[in-house]
């Protein structure tokens, strides 16, 4: 096989070309850049154009990151404009070659100093397993899966936890709000290949997110880097395309701190899961009304279960299609609105539907309400917060937000998985599980 990537070989034309013509789009925002050919196999000769293409490239790699899956990159070889289209991650190649050539004129690039510039994540690739792992957040929902889902696949797993009693074995007590104590309790100087990360806030209030999706995360990442790990998968929330809430500017910025480490990173943004719509089920089994805001059909989501996206960031650890890209994720079937959870419930527990419809205005009214108390006794404003974040998932879905048009699109949400929200419904109804609610009582 040809060592020249497929992408180069179609991308120069002919033993003449020397440069390639990329565009790059989004929306309606299109560049083109003349770029050379970084293996010189294909005669490439200096342009004026090269340093300012490979400068506007690199800018638009890093945009890319923070945007990506919004990208089409469309290339072709000098004069063909339009052969073949495909997406930045494939792009990758150039910046890998042109990486390796600068690198041998001036030395390796210290993770520290490549991440500070700002430096492209190195091209993803599959690994060898079993792979040492350490894991955040391996007590919460999604932290627990994921921990059986790593040991299945044959993965060491190492878990950082807060201090608690007892203790399991493979875990480690940590301070998150000490950085020495992420370094000498947590990675203690031994080689880990990737990073997990399922810790977040258990309130979503201002204080905690900032400190535990914000501050702690950073202060991971850094401890990370400097024991060279290479790989970070994060769990964060489809909710921060549409941030305007504090626990989602929290995770935002954190994102964007991962996306410039110089790391391989994998942003992991799903939909609702399980345990978030199950609230009502003992309601509903009590004979009691279903709630819901407005028409029940304000809203949509295509909830994934806890297994199902446990499997898939244990996926993004060897999969490249899954790495330093943003991927918004729910689970498998149609999106489903609240009167549809409502109407499947009353089903499985054969009663007659019942629902009791609470405007969203009264939401709208305890927020203002608990605004103004908030200014007279402070430790009030936890609870507008707590009012907003309920109001924010009583109005907006959780699917894929397409900017130019401002809708949720269903269709453009990807699925993984088997487990459909009815069959846990089901499995709820005969027993089969229990329904676990934890702190995030307001979803
Ligand atoms: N619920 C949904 O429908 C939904 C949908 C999409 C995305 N998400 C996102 O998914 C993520 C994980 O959700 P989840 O339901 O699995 O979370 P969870 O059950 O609340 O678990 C949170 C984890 O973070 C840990 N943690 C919190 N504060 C900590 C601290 N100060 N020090 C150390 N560890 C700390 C917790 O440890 P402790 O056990 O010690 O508290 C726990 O292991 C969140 O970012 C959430 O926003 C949720």
């Amino acid at each position: 096989m040809s060592p020249v990537p497929k992408a180069a070989r179609t991308g120069w034309s002919g033993p003449g070309a020397s440069s390639a013509i990329v565009q790059v789009s989004r929306g309606h925002r299109i560049a083109w850049f003349l770029l050379p050919c970084p293996t010189g196999r294909h005669r490439c000769r200096p342009r004026r154009s090269a340093a300012p293409a490979f400068w506007k490239v690199r800018s638009v790699c890093r945009f890319r990151a923070e945007q990506a899956g919004e990208f089409g990159v469309h290339q072709g070889g000098s004069g063909s404009r339009s052969r073949g289209a495909w997406y930045p991650e494939r792009f990758a190649w150039w910046f890998a070659l042109t990486a390796r050539s600068r690198r041998s004129r001036s030395g390796p690039i210290p993770p520290r100093r490549a991440a500070s510039r700002g430096g492209c994540s190195p091209t993803p690739q599959r690994r060898p397993s079993p792979l040492r792992v350490c894991l955040l957040g391996a007590t919460g929902t999604i932290g627990r899966a994921t921990r059986a889902s790593l040991v299945q696949h044959g993965h060491e797993v190492v878990c950082l936890v807060r201090p608690r009693p007892g203790i399991e074995e493979g875990f480690r007590q940590v301070d998150m709000s000490s950085p020495a104590s992420i370094v000498h309790d947590g990675f203690r100087g031994e080689r880990f290949d990737a990073v997990i990360s399922c810790m977040a806030s258990r309130t979503g209030v201002p204080r905690d997110a900032w400190a535990i999706d914000h501050q702690a995360h950073v202060d991971v990442l850094s401890a990370a880097r400097d024991a060279g790990v290479g790989q970070f998968v994060l769990l964060s929330a489809i909710c921060v395309q549409k941030p305007l809430l504090a626990f989602q500017h929290a995770k935002l910025a954190f994102e964007r701190t991962l996306i410039e480490s110089g790391m391989t990173w994998s942003i992991v943004r799903p939909t609702a899961y399980f345990k978030s719509l199950s609230g009502q089920f003992e309601r509903v089994r009590q004979g009691k009304p279903y709630l819901m805001f407005g028409t029940g059909e304000l809203t949509a989501c295509k909830p994934v279960s806890d297994r199902d996206l446990a499997g898939y960031l244990a996926d993004c650890l060897q999969d490249p299609a899954k790495q330093n890209r943003v991927l918004p994720i729910g689970g498998p079937g149609e999106a489903i609105t609240p009167r549809r959870q409502g109407e499947e419930l009353f089903a499985l527990l054969g009663r007659k539907p019942r629902f009791r419809r609470v405007p969203v205005a009264l939401l709208d009214a305890i927020i203002a309400g608990l605004g103004v108390a908030s200014r007279l006794r402070p430790t009030l404003a936890e609870k507008a917060e707590l009012a907003r974040i309920g109001r924010y998932y009583a109005t907006e879905s959780m699917l894929v937000l397409d900017p130019r048009t401002g809708r949720y699109d269903a269709d453009a949400t990807p699925s993984t998985g088997t487990e459909t929200l009815f069959d846990y419904y089901r499995a709820l109804a005969y027993g089969e599980t229990v329904a676990e609610r934890g702190d995030h009582a307001v979803f």
